[in-house]
């Protein structure tokens, strides 16, 4: 199914969930401003859901995402603003489909007072309206859909991750200074690999660099990437952007080696591409890959290093960028739900906007005006040390 079809499919979903929400409305209020809007809950206890993959190509990423916002809630002994949380944890699946069903039944069912997650850009434009008209909070702990806190921007949807168009966009002039000649653009072919190239053209372009090509390959489905390895040693391109997150991204990097790209054509991409597990399976078949990403685990900041040790020692293995999200994500609801009067959509917005700067393992970063994260982005190079290949940060990107 192509992007287009997917996000109408996904409205007439996101209309549908928001009839039935209505419909609901007639015989029980959603408005749960005293509480958890649980039948037996205590009045300071807060319910919320927590929307991530936990099955299809970013299961990975969901397992992360979920895994920093426990640990936040951890570390605060299951208090966030001061009261009791109650996680319901809802499975997105591979987009649209599935995650905005999922959505309404936390929001409709299970009564929670505030969404957080969401990985799929695709699963996010289809929740918009429905968050929208309903007026509960969703915080976007990862979809980077470039609308989302752009021209479809809601005061109901709040970003605690990045934009397609920023992360992909930061890359641009580095790679148009560092490659003569083309460079072959390619992502997974649904709403984020579209914006990903996209932001990456505009800044390349716009910094001198020459497109050489540019393929989508089916999103979820794409196992052998052979063809699209031959189309790119056939254009005679001198460097490969690429977008691929999850077990995509595992596939892609791998068979670029086997295909015998790698060292001879050098490969960047987002930070996605070669991110925690997905870096662990690849190897050394990853070496020299850099990209564009707000977080490495080889942020040298105290702040980074006590976060990484946590993580590790509840996880058993490196946090993620992922993992980071999820856990601010965590960190900005402690302090919108400490700031509100009470656990309404509308008394958390109101106490968003004044949530000012986080201190994240990533850096310091806050809302924008749109409810997007103003941060830094880093240059990442894939380097092994000590026998375990790592992205070290070698800079700083505008
Ligand atoms: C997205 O769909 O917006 C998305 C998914 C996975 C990523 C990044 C962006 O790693």
């Amino acid at each position: 199914m192509g992007a287009v079809s997917v996000i109408s499919l996904t409205r007439t979903l996101a209309g549908l969930a928001l009839g039935g929400l209505v419909l609901a409305g007639c015989g029980s209020s959603l408005d749960d401003s005293g509480g958890s809007g649980d039948e037996g809950g205590r009045a300071d206890d807060v319910k919320v859901g927590l929307l991530v993959p936990l099955s299809g190509v970013y299961a990975p990423i969901g397992e992360d995402i979920k895994a920093g916002f426990e640990l936040y809630l951890d570390e605060h002994g299951g208090k966030l603003g001061g009261r009791q949380v109650d996680v319901v944890t809802a499975d997105e699946g591979e987009g649209p489909q599935t995650g905005v069903p999922a959505a309404q039944k936390l929001v409709t069912k299970d009564r929670v007072s505030a969404v957080a997650g969401v990985v799929n850009s695709a699963t996010a434009l289809g929740l918009r309206d429905f968050f929208d008209e309903s007026g509960k909070l969703l915080l976007v702990a990862n979809a980077g859909a470039d609308d989302i806190t752009g021209a479809r921007k809601s005061e109901y949807v709040w970003r605690t991750s990045f934009s397609n168009g920023q992360v992909s966009g930061a890359l641009g002039p580095t790679v148009a200074e560092e490659v003569e000649g083309g460079v072959y653009l390619i992502a997974a072919d649904y709403a984020a690999g579209k914006e990903m190239l996209a932001g990456f053209r505009k800044t390349f372009e716009e910094a001198g660099g020459k497109v050489a090509g540019e393929e989508y390959t089916p999103f979820g489905k794409t196992q052998d990437f052979q063809p699209y390895l031959s189309a790119i040693r056939e254009s005679g391109a001198d460097a490969v952007f690429a977008f691929y997150a999850g077990a995509e991204a595992v596939s892609f990097v791998k068979q670029y080696k086997q295909f015998g790209l790698a060292g001879k054509t050098p490969l960047y991409g987002t930070g996605f591409l070669t991110e925690g597990g997905a870096l662990a399976a690849q190897g050394s078949a990853a070496d020299g890959v850099k990209t564009s990403l707000h977080y490495s685990t080889e942020l040298d900041s105290p702040r980074n290093k006590e976060f990484v040790a946590a993580y590790e020692k509840a996880e058993k293995k490196p946090p993620t960028v992922y993992a980071v999200q999820g856990y601010d994500t965590a960190a900005v609801l402690d302090k919108a739900l400490a700031g509100a009067d009470d656990v309404s959509g509308d008394a958390l917005v109101k106490a968003l906007a004044g949530v000012g700067a986080l201190d994240s393992p990533r850096g310091r970063w806050k809302f924008d005006a749109d409810h997007n994260a103003e941060q830094s982005y880093y240059l990442r190079e894939v380097r092994t040390s000590g026998g375990t290949a790592v992205n070290a940060v070698v800079g700083e990107l505008d």
